[in-house]
């Protein structure tokens, strides 16, 4: 039932080109359209939006602060990101004229519920991105949007982590496209790029060798940090995730510009540090100041784990590990860079010992506030 691998997370995670192709198939036309009737949200209803609130929990939440990039910078509406355990609590501006995007795997998560709820009455028109045909969110939602990452039964999102995003990608196009933004050289760009990103996952999955190598060296650390600027922030909170829930080891991803404003004095010698670079100089105007932010971490004894982009020179005399990823846009990278974090946090939880398909405290679905 794993299909030849050790755990269920493991054969979700050698299943994502499936899950992000399955996401993308039949919502792009030949001519780079999108098309999304399924969603039952009107071009009318779509143009109105003038402000968009993404609001979930854990994982599903990490997907939303990678949305808020895309969606902003295609669309120029403004988009807010928030853990749905907070929003409804402080009164959020709401009205005709908002989307709110839940974002839930399971479509039963309560915080997420609430929020939606909160949303509706205050007569926001809710989106719902889903991976459970028919569950509580998206039968309340206004609107639907399916991830087709398959049934996940690890306790830990992966698959449904990667069609999350994907699904991100495809609200914030179609929001440009009903603004007739559709033709923007960059946007039209991204449509043909996403049809490539099942194959670069592929690609990442067939050099997974060296990182579970790598994480069976990293099972003894008491900290491990996380380090990423622009998309690779929000990919820094998931690879901390990722390893808290399994692992049980103390891990925190921070804003690598966030570094000198304090967490750079719990680096010690030997403290493991892997860093999400951005696309590289030239493609990148923060490529550089995440290759400063690595050689400061280095200065002060951390084991630098770098994931950057084939090609990147750059950061190779910084790098104690280097871990490849095919070239993506900038905004597209998280959809690779996350794939080592996921099979780093899963060989050192197995190293340890720990059920990494059940972690202890944690369920699939929570359904309690
Ligand atoms: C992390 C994880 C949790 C969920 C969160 C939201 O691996 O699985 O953080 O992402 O509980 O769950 P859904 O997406 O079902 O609302």
């Amino acid at each position: 039932e794993k299909g030849g691998h050790d755990w269920f997370m493991l054969k979700e995670i050698a299943e994502q080109p499936q899950a992000v192709a399955d996401t993308l198939l039949g919502r792009l036309s030949d001519e780079g359209d999108l098309v999304l009737d399924e969603m039952r949200l009107s071009d009318q209803e779509l143009r109105d939006i003038d402000k968009v609130f993404v609001v979930s929990c854990g994982t599903s939440y990490h997907a939303g602060l990678i949305a808020k990039y895309a969606i902003e910078h295609w669309t120029r509406i403004p988009v807010e990101v928030e853990v749905a355990s907070e929003f409804r609590y402080r009164d959020p501006v709401l009205d005709r004229s908002t989307l709110v995007v839940v974002i839930s795997q399971s479509g039963e998560t309560m915080d997420t519920l609430m929020a939606l709820r909160h949303a509706k009455e205050q007569k926001a028109r809710v989106l719902a991105i889903c991976n459970v045909n028919g569950s509580t969110i998206p039968r309340e939602s206004d609107a639907v949007l399916y991830t087709h990452a398959g049934p996940e039964i690890a306790v830990a999102s992966t698959k449904s982590f990667l069609a999350q995003i994907v699904a991100c990608y495809l609200v914030g196009l179609i929001l440009a496209q009903v603004r007739g933004i559709k033709y923007a050289d960059e946007v039209a760009v991204i449509v043909r790029e996403l049809q490539k990103l099942p194959e670069a996952v592929a690609q990442v999955l067939t050099q997974m060798e060296p990182v579970r190598e790598l994480g069976r060296s990293m099972a003894d650390a008491g900290t491990i940090l996380f380090l990423g600027r622009h998309v690779g922030f929000p990919v820094a909170l998931e690879g901390a995730l990722k390893l808290k829930e399994l692992a049980y080891i103390h891990a925190e991803g921070f804003a690598a510009g966030e570094l000198k404003h304090g967490p750079i004095a719990v680096i010690d010698e030997g403290t493991p540090v892997v860093v999400i670079a951005p696309s590289p100089r030239g493609r990148s105007l923060l490529h550089g100041k995440v290759v400063s932010n690595i050689q400061e971490v280095r200065a002060r004894g951390a084991r630098t784990i770098v994931i950057a982009e084939e090609g990147d020179e750059d950061v190779v005399p910084y790098a104690d590990h280097l871990i490849r990823v095919p070239r993506t846009p900038t905004l597209l990278a998280p959809v690779v860079t996350t794939v080592p974090l996921q099979v780093l946090a899963c060989e050192i939880a197995a190293t340890r010992g720990y059920d990494v398909d059940q972690p202890r405290n944690l369920a699939k679905s929570v359904t309690v506030e």
